[in-house]
């Protein structure tokens, strides 16, 4: 593996980051300061340490994951399917956690991963990653300009806040493709309940610039690729 990409997986910081690093305040590969960004390493068999602390490569696992309705995302329900039960005809790391929440009935985009400081930095880095959704309304929406009013809610512990002002995409009937900037729980629903609408379907179409891709069907699955990592935690992080 690349020292560059070593760095980034190991310390959770793009690959610009790890070069920056590379360059000051330096990286050591078996006692020696290593200024090449792109000499190759043994991630397993190589002592690497960076300000005096070893590194360790850990292969980590991430995936797309297209949620279909009726399952709930959480390790176990008592009541309901879970996401992990569905994919549990596949072999998967028993340590995949998921990017978030999804309401049982709702479908699309999840990423699942069994890195933690990635989930971490994409729920809590500097910038919040717009979740886009496709909403079906009970009757034709005709509330835009109110919808990006300042708008208070509720949240799950009877706290009130200030909604971030979502974007509106568009608007056809009671179809509507909007982004919103948090994720507190039911939020959509929420919002348009406010409006006087009422969710009849809501289905996850993006997670920041990540869409889901088309070919992948309710209840499938795809490794999330190393660019659409890298691209994610840039958009969250810089
Ligand atoms: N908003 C909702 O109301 N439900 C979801 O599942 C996601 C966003």
């Amino acid at each position: 593996m690349r020292l560059d990409a070593f760095v980034s997986k190991t310390l959770h910081v793009t690959r610009k980051e790890a070069k920056r690093l590379i360059e000051h305040p330096g990286v050591y590969v078996n006692g020696q300061r290593i200024t090449r960004t792109q000499t190759l390493i043994d991630e397993h068999h190589d002592a690497v340490v960076f300000r005096d602390q070893p590194l360790h490569y850990q292969a980590q696992h991430d995936y797309l994951y297209h949620k279909p309705k009726g399952v709930v995302v959480a390790h176990r329900d008592g009541q309901h399917p879970t996401i992990f039960d569905d994919l549990n005809h596949t072999r998967l790391p028993a340590t995949l956690n998921a990017l978030g929440r999804l309401d049982k009935d709702t479908t699309g985009l999840l990423i699942l991963s069994t890195d933690g400081a990635f989930i971490h930095q994409l729920m809590h880095g500097k910038h919040t990653l717009g979740k886009t959704y496709d909403v079906t309304l009970n009757t034709p929406f005709t509330e835009s300009v109110k919808l990006l009013e300042p708008m208070t809610l509720i949240d799950g512990k009877g706290k009130p806040y200030q909604v971030k002002t979502p974007t509106l995409h568009h608007v056809e009937g009671a179809q509507v493709r909007l982004t919103i900037y948090e994720g507190k729980t039911h939020q959509i629903k929420k919002m348009f309940h406010a409006l006087g609408y009422e969710v009849l379907e809501l289905h996850r179409h993006a997670i920041g610039s990540l869409c889901l891709p088309t070919t992948l069907h309710p209840g499938e699955l795809r490794p999330l690729s190393e660019a659409e990592k890298t691209q994610l935690l840039l958009e969250a992080t810089t």
